[in-house]
């Protein structure tokens, strides 16, 4: 499973992105409506940090202005996909512009029928909340493992982004089931670094090297030993 970052602010995929583990990000109105600054520049940034698919999501409500905000959207940089809302509107919306070859990502999917409608309508990703259907007291892993038994079962190609990540057991949930992608908050992939062991563990490494110093002169000298070859 791919691992993306939902978020509108650069700072935190400047910081996600270093770590190596980004294969995309996703933004939505809400997420850019915290940011300062133009959005189509946050847009191109998050582009050229993550280096792979970029959410950026159209917000008319008739199909014309969807499809007009998403072939904007697509040119501000190469690697923006489309996002639109699911409704009657977003589906006309993602077959004509998944027509023209914009991925598209249908967003605010909350069932298997749904998700079936988006896949019939070309969504190249569809977005399953996670977080939200648990806030109404339904089970997101019975939801999503519904979505990605009928994709696999009816060879759809279509990819499941698991969104509305609230904690790390989403994300082994999302995995676990067999979503393509899990689209994350900077917070919750913070949280995913975290066990207790794996500190006390480092710490323990550390002490027992320091304990031998002349274990800490060999290393150093080897470094500089190989800068000095091959400077040569
Ligand atoms: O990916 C969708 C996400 O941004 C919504 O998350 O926590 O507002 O339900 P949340």
């Amino acid at each position: 499973m791919r691992l993306f970052v939902d978020t509108g602010s650069v700072s935190e995929v400047e910081e996600i992105a270093a770590w190596g583990v980004l294969a995309g990000a996703t933004t939505n109105p809400s997420l850019l409506a915290k940011e300062d600054g133009d959005p189509g520049e946050i847009i191109r940034r998050i582009c050229e940090l993550v280096g792979g698919p970029v959410s950026a999501e159209v917000v008319s409500s008739d199909p014309a202005g969807m499809i007009a905000e998403g072939r904007a959207l697509r040119e501000l940089h190469e690697h923006v996909t489309v996002k639109v809302p699911f409704c009657e509107q977003g589906l006309a919306a993602t077959h004509a512009l998944t027509a023209e070859g914009i991925p598209v990502n249908v967003t605010l999917v909350f069932s298997a029928n749904q998700a079936l409608l988006a896949a019939g309508a070309g969504a190249t990703y569809v977005s399953c909340f996670m977080g939200r259907l648990d806030d109404i007291s339904v089970d997101s892993g019975q939801v999503v493992s519904e979505i990605v038994e009928c994709f696999r079962a009816g060879g759809v190609t279509s990819q499941v982004i698991a969104a509305s990540v609230r904690h790390p057991e989403h994300v082994v949930t999302a995995a676990q089931l067999g979503c393509e992608i899990a689209t994350v908050p900077a917070k919750v992939l913070r949280q995913m670094l975290d066990h207790p062991l794996t500190a006390a563990g480092a710490e323990r490494f550390r002490a027992d090297w320091e304990s031998r110093p002349e274990f800490g002169d060999w290393l150093r000298a080897l470094v500089s030993e190989r800068a000095t070859a091959t400077r040569d």
